[in-house]
């Protein structure tokens, strides 16, 4: 395609796209499957969900390369894993809004949204779209704490600067007690586009299974601090 034919899609793409902050749905059938196998789960499951994970593919990949360290740390306190592949801020609030958290009395939520829009939002409006997500899930479950998670750095230099700019955004939504906020970039990225390559696959955005036990190393203290219990106690 023309360059500037690109370029004019892209410019239409940011125009259009729905507000991060507006939930919606994704048109695919086979999300409104997974959404559905998700209400499903929380209907049947209730009073053994503890913990909830949302997100998008990153979040998601805890039932793929992340398993060991998930079945490790996250199972044995009853965790559901509402991550979907593609996910941006808007379709996580859509899921939250339609059903997927009713009933539920979870101790807290880990919540790592965003890197999905950068293609189609801009960073302010992308952080107003995690917001919506943490005051939605604040609203429906209001003694459920939440570990938000920063947008992780990926792809190269340009792309986590805008990660961080996000991160410096909603890290304001951390009240020191009910809503903590994480940023993890330490742990995968040394600056310019030196990233821990081990812990991400080829495309410098998802995870391989070692990046889900830097995950755990980095989120485990905090959440278990937020949980009530720490991992030690859990080692059987
Ligand atoms: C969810 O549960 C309903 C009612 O039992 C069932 O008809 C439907 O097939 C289930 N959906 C999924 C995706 O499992
Ligand atoms: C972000 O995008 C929104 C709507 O698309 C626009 O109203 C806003 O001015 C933009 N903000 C910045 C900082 O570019
Ligand atoms: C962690 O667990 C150990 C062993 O049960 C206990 O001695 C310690 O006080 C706990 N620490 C925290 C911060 O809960």
């Amino acid at each position: 395609m023309h360059s500037s034919l690109v370029a004019l899609l892209v410019v239409f793409a940011v125009a259009f796209a729905a507000p991060p902050y507006d939930p919606a749905p994704r048109p695919e059938q086979s999300w409104l499957d997974r959404h559905e196998s998700f209400v499903n789960n929380t209907l049947v499951n209730a009073e053994s969900i503890n913990v909830l994970f949302y997100g998008d593919s990153i979040t998601d990949g805890w039932d793929n390369a992340g398993n060991p360290t998930f079945q490790e740390f996250y199972v044995p306190l009853g965790t559901a894993n509402y991550g979907i592949g593609g996910d941006r801020a808007e379709h996580v609030l859509w899921r939250i809004v339609n059903g997927e958290v009713q009933n539920l009395s979870p101790k807290i939520a880990v919540l790592k949204i965003g890197t999905n829009n950068l293609g189609a939002n801009n960073d302010t409006d992308i952080a107003r779209g995690v917001a919506a997500n943490v005051q939605e899930l604040k609203a429906r479950l209001p003694d459920m704490k939440i570990l938000l998670l920063g947008v992780l750095p990926r792809t190269n230099e340009a792309m986590t600067i805008r990660t961080s700019n996000i991160n410096d955004m909603i890290s304001v939504l951390d009240n020191g007690d009910t809503t903590r906020f994480l940023d993890m970039k330490e742990h995968f990225y040394r600056g310019g586009n030196d990233f821990v390559t081990e812990l991400y696959t080829a495309d410098l955005l998802h995870l391989t299974a070692a990046g889900y036990a830097k995950w755990a190393e980095a989120m485990n203290p905090l959440f278990f601090e937020m949980f009530g219990q720490n991992s030690t106690n859990l080692i059987v």
